[in-house]
């Protein structure tokens, strides 16, 4: 006999972000220290990627830790506790290990009794798709508080051999908290993602998965850490991130002149800008941090959002255009309103 239920449904709200916390580890590594390790120098770094330092962490430390005090520090500022919390995303392409989820490392160290979440794994792009899956849990009016997260330890698997790709990134996480927008709050307003796997191969982690599991050949070639062909994924980082921005905008009925503040994936300067140009995006309405992150993968975006707010450039009201590109490829645009 069939037992009488009744789907969950909620009324749909408009999701906002209500905080942004962030942490970076403590040590540095300066160009001048990559200019004992490689062959390169401190001019090349800064004029063809904007990039001056990294912070790293030290042995021991993992993505875990690194998310779990970007999202202490972002509860403190909301003044909230994690056992208030519904669920927590944390985008990731570091994880402290294949399995369990790191999500599930945050919630313990937090101590977000009652959460449930998950990793999402789409490299740069993946806060920006942590977000958009994070606010559709509070737009469904199934979850109030959803912590996101961006975090990665890319030292973890760097080749600290390779200048083409070592001098790049470095460590470090960001967290925002999702709520429910209230009154005429309009928060959370569009998004367009792409992915496209023809790119697979040209910035991966070739070893590590079911295809290649860990062996003493994969060790001894290097297959554990980045590879990257630089030249091909800068022309489409571009070309992709201004695309699905152009995009967006236009089926929102606005222009670059109507954006106040530009967030975009922080991997190298030059692409920032050549993404902006082709938006017409002026220089003055773009957060760029790389300086002093470097491109710290899923970390980006949601740092450069604590140093646009730190400077007290991102305020309640401002339209708000975020983009990013990464591995895979996946690509992501996203529209909101800073409440
Ligand atoms: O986060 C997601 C995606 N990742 C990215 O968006 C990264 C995309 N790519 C890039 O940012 C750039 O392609 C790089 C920064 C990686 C490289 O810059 P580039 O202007 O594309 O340089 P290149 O690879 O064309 O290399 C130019 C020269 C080469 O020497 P030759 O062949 O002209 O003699 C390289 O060997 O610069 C050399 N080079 C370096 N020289 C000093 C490459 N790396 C270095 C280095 N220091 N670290």
């Amino acid at each position: 006999m069939s037992v009488t239920l009744t789907p969950r449904i909620h009324a749909r709200v408009a999701a906002k972000i209500t905080c942004v916390g962030a942490y970076a580890p403590p040590r540095l590594l300066t160009n001048a220290d990559l200019e004992k390790m490689v062959t390169t120098n401190d001019q090349w770094i800064v004029e063809r990627t904007g990039i001056r330092q990294r912070h790293l962490v030290d042995a021991g430390v993992a993505t875990s830790d690194l998310a779990a005090a970007a999202a202490r520090d972002c509860l403190a500022q909301r003044g909230i506790q994690a056992s208030e919390l519904d669920a927590i995303l944390v985008a990731t392409v570091t994880p402290d290990m294949m399995f369990p989820a790191t999500a599930c490392l945050v919630q313990e160290k937090i101590g977000a009794v009652g959460a449930w979440g998950f990793d999402l794994s789409a490299a740069c792009s993946g806060f920006l798709y942590a977000l958009q899956v994070g606010a559709k849990l509070i737009e469904s009016g199934v979850h109030s508080k959803v912590m996101v997260i961006g975090a990665d330890v890319m030292s973890s698997i760097l080749d600290y051999t390779d200048r083409s790709t070592c001098i790049l990134f470095g460590d470090g996480a960001g967290a925002v908290l999702l709520e429910p927008a209230v009154a005429d709050e309009v928060g959370m307003v569009d998004f367009i993602h792409e992915i496209d796997g023809t790119g697979a191969t040209s910035l991966y982690m070739p070893a590590g998965g079911s295809l290649h599991p860990a062996t003493a050949e994969t060790v001894a070639t290097k297959m554990h850490f980045v590879h990257q062909e630089g030249g091909a994924v800068f022309k489409v980082a571009v070309r992709k991130m201004a695309e699905l921005s152009e995009a967006l905008l236009q089926r929102n009925g606005l222009t670059a002149a109507d954006v106040d503040l530009f967030i975009p994936h922080q991997a190298n300067k030059r692409i920032i800008l050549a993404t902006a140009e082709r938006l017409g995006m002026p220089e003055e309405k773009i957060v760029i941090n790389i300086g002093e992150y470097g491109n710290t993968t899923a970390g980006t975006i949601p740092l450069a959002m604590h140093t646009a707010l730190q400077e007290g450039r991102l305020k309640k009201g401002m339209t708000v255009l975020l983009a990013a590109f990464g591995g895979g490829y996946t690509i992501g645009s996203t529209l909101l309103r800073w409440e």
